[in-house]
């Protein structure tokens, strides 16, 4: 097991590397899956492709994977495969060579590898779930793995309730001896992420599996018969923040993570009326008129942010007119409008090409056009 800062660390020297160079690793990124919990946003876009701090969270993973010298990578996609295909391109604008591997169905996490064998070959690879949002990356993670010849190393991460996740149970040398999908009594507060190293051992399992409750041919069980066939099993406790962006509020705190590390780049136009107070990025072509944008903030290209309030952890979206309101905590994607409304907007994920407005129709009232599995709060 090795432990990221803050670091619980030891080393399973049974299965060391020694002298011999590194493995290198290629890339496999999960980015099917329907995205249920973020409707209706992903009725009509794929759920990798929302944006945390104004850029997909898929870009997120694909740039850790290119910093820890993986560049050989290949994509799962499902129904919003041609999204994923239309924004990642062939990949060289990430530094990487991508090749796309469609999955028939959303069958498990262990299908797609079944999907990819092909693709893998033998080699050695890291498997990042596109909707993870891990903020050091993986550098220290892909480098112990490929400096040993382990069989697979999982990332885990204490949690206070993990029942909705996988789990792992340790030995003393840190070498994963028991792992449950969503456990109902609990086993252990070490929850898996979704961000695996897999020798290609696991080649071996993946056709033995029988789905799951749920249906799914799950790694979870793939990475125990690993440790059922006798082959070490390394992981690495993970310190530092870690998001299944899989909900609302977890797109809010990947956002607000993201934030936090911003530096101010003030590249629009700002007049004389307006304050900016802190990190705040403007990127180009943004106007901010008779406003106060309190950092750490991104106003994206093109918008226009005018008489309003933009406060901390909010990220606007490229050719956003935001006008007359204030609003915090929140993220607006690409061409969206709001526009005099009285009260703040706070802890939103709001759509591309959003209209909110206020109306001088009478009867005084609030007048929805909502997609199927909209969510409004109103006070
Ligand atoms: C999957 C894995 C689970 C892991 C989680 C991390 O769960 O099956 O073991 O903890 O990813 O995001 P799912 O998102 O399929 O429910």
């Amino acid at each position: 097991m090795t432990e990221t800062s803050p670091a619980e660390t030891s080393e399973a020297p049974a299965h060391l590397n020694g002298s011999a160079a590194p493995r290198l690793l290629k890339g496999l990124v999960l980015a099917g899956g329907k995205g249920s919990r973020l409707r209706p946003l992903t009725a009509t876009g794929a759920k990798q492709l929302v944006p945390v701090a104004n850029k997909p969270v898929l870009f997120y993973a694909l740039d850790q994977l290119v910093s820890a010298g993986i560049t050989e990578i290949g994509i799962v996609t499902g129904d919003t495969g041609d999204q994923v295909r239309a924004a990642v391109g062939d990949g060289s604008a990430f530094g990487a060579r991508v090749t796309y591997l469609p999955q028939d169905a959303p069958r498990g996490l262990a299908h797609a590898v079944i999907t990819a064998r092909d693709y893998l070959g033998d080699d050695p690879f890291c498997m990042f779930l596109a909707d993870n949002f891990l903020q050091q990356g993986i550098d220290d993670h892909a480098r112990a793995f490929a400096e040993t010849r382990s069989a697979a190393r999982i990332l885990l991460k204490r949690v206070d309730d993990p029942s909705a996740l996988g789990v792992a149970i340790l030995n003393e040398s840190g070498q994963v001896t028991r792992l449950v999908e969503k456990p109902k009594t609990p086993i252990s507060d070490l929850a898996i992420v979704g961000v695996y190293f897999f020798g290609p051992e696991i080649h071996d399992i993946t056709p033995t599996l029988q789905p799951s409750g749920r249906g799914e041919l799950e790694i979870t069980d793939a990475i125990q018969g690993l440790i059922d066939a006798g082959h070490v099993v390394d992981s690495s406790i993970i310190g530092d923040e870690w998001v299944d962006t899989g909900k609302k509020d977890d797109m809010l705190e990947a956002n607000r993570v993201v934030l936090g590390t911003i530096h101010r780049d003030v590249k629009g136009t700002v007049d004389i009326e307006s304050i900016i107070v802190g990190d705040v990025i403007v990127e180009a072509g943004a106007s901010i008129v008779g406003s106060t944008v309190r950092g750490p903030a991104i106003i994206g290209a093109g918008a226009r942010v005018e008489h309003a309030y933009v406060g901390p952890f909010t990220a606007i979206g490229e050719r956003c007119i935001i006008r007359g309101c204030e609003i915090e905590h929140s993220i607006v994607m690409s061409d969206s409008t709001i526009r005099d409304i009285d009260s703040r907007i706070f802890d939103s994920l709001i759509g591309k090409e959003v209209v909110i407005e206020r109306t001088m129709l009478k009867p005084v009232a609030v007048r929805f056009m909502l997609g199927d599995h909209a969510h409004v709060g109103i006070s």
